[in-house]
């Protein structure tokens, strides 16, 4: 099967590396791919918000599973696009189309599906543009710490919490004054719950799906998760505080009505399911849905997946059972190593030295590209390193002593990610 894999980052890498082990994969096609993907597949420099040139790729090279790595060609509707240009007649495309990647797109979208279908999540209430003045007088009586919802994608910006009703006011001013235009312009304010994060995986065709390892990741930039919100700075999978009773729960709370509420909406939905959860004493609540696998989540699960994952892909898309996903009993941990700078600005060009040292571990790339025969440092995040180890700690060390063998100037990277699992 010839297969297209969109995307460029350390998610992408590690699932076109998944796909290569696939012997159903004949050939594998990443749009635009980045230097590691070019040492196992083809890369095509292609747009992938372009549906012209995707279309007339996919019907010229006859590729026949789409697979969608980032949420924005899902959630500009790709899917219909491609559809519309007669570019998917021999071809699964992997992802949802435009109403069921509302479940990311829009806050306020997820938060009427979830109240709707009954699925436990945080209290909220959602404000528009001209409601400017309800919504600073519903701040006005409620008690911090305040959590602010862009409505639309915000580059993972869109979240705001803050424990200054001030601070509060002053963004909701700001957010739906068009901080970030037309995605801010509606605001959810919702409870604030206190807790401990993970997030599960789901690969469904809307009827059948399979659960994937669960995850950890690690957003602040800084040590002991302090700092700016980050994509993401690490990842630890399995999450040791999920056992049978949680896995049941959040089956019969949050997986079955999520199915079951886009079935009775009527939507169609091939693609991921990724869900930020919240585990507060004991009950679980979805901080929010992505209808994308995440980075770093993604290097830490692909690699504890033992079963052909393209298979599962093929049988999903088909609309059949797919087979049962083989989990390995080790444990992955990934640490992301970025430039200094990086969430807000960081140099680009410096070169990346030491990646054929790095051993107990896979280097993934993430923000890296070739200039005159070197590779060198183009995106806030560079480098993610996975390691696979009988234990969490076996795999954490494995994982730090790959980040501290690969050398860029200005490189930094959180020594912590999973300590805090550790301890349980
Ligand atoms: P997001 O950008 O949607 O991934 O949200 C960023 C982070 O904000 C989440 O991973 C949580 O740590 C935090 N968060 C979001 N909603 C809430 C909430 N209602 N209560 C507490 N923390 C939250
Ligand atoms: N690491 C978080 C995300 O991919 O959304």
């Amino acid at each position: 099967m010839k297969v297209l894999l969109l995307g460029s980052g350390g998610r992408e890498h590690a699932l076109a590396e998944k796909l290569v082990q696939s012997s159903l994969c004949t050939q594998l096609y990443v749009a635009p791919g980045n230097p590691g993907t070019a040492n196992i597949a083809v890369n095509v420099s292609l747009d992938i918000l372009n549906a012209s040139a995707l279309a007339d790729f996919i019907q010229k090279n006859q590729i026949e599973l789409v697979l969608v790595g980032p949420e924005q060609p899902l959630v500009e509707g790709m899917y219909e696009q491609l559809k519309e240009r007669g570019a998917l007649e021999h071809c699964i495309y992997f992802g949802p189309g435009r109403e069921g990647a509302q479940l990311e797109g829009s806050k306020d979208f997820a938060k009427q599906f979830m109240q709707r279908n009954k699925i436990p999540t945080a209290r909220y209430k959602t404000f528009q543009a001209k409601q400017l003045e309800e919504a600073k007088a519903y701040l006005e009586v409620q008690d911090g710490p305040y959590v602010l919802k862009a409505d639309g994608l915000a580059a993972g910006k869109g979240v705001i919490i803050t424990e200054s009703k001030q601070e509060a006011i002053d963004e909701i001013e700001a957010l739906l004054g068009g901080k970030f235009g037309s995605a801010s312009t509606t605001v959810v304010i919702e409870e604030f719950l206190s807790g401990i994060e993970l997030s599960v995986f789901v690969a469904t065709n809307g009827k059948d799906y399979v659960i994937l390892p669960e995850a950890k990741d690690y957003k602040r930039i800084g040590e002991g998760d302090t700092g700016l919100n980050t994509g993401g700075m690490g990842s630890i999978s399995p999450v040791p505080f999920l056992d049978e009773a949680l896995r049941k729960q959040i089956l019969q709370k949050v997986i079955q009505p999520t199915l079951k509420g886009l079935q009775l909406d009527g939507i169609e939905y091939l693609g991921f399911l990724f869900i930020g959860l919240i585990l507060v004493e004991g009950e679980v609540f979805v901080i929010e849905y992505n209808v994308r696998m995440g980075d770093p989540e993604t290097q830490s699960v692909m690699s504890r997946i033992d079963s052909d994952f393209l298979e599962i892909l093929i049988e999903l898309g088909k609309g059949n059972t797919p087979p049962e996903m083989r989990i390995k009993e080790e444990c992955a941990a990934t640490v992301v190593l970025v430039s200094d700078g990086y969430p807000e600005s960081y140099p680009k060009g410096r070169e990346i030295s030491g990646l054929e040292n790095v051993s107990k571990a896979h280097a993934y790339h993430a923000g890296t590209s070739q200039e005159g025969g070197k590779l060198v440092t183009s995106g806030g995040r560079v480098i993610a390193v996975t390691a696979l180890g009988k234990t969490a700690s076996e795999a954490l060390a494995s994982a730090n002593k790959a980040a501290s063998q690969v050398q860029f100037e200005g490189k930094y990277y959180r020594t912590d990610i999973g300590k805090d699992l550790l301890q349980l």
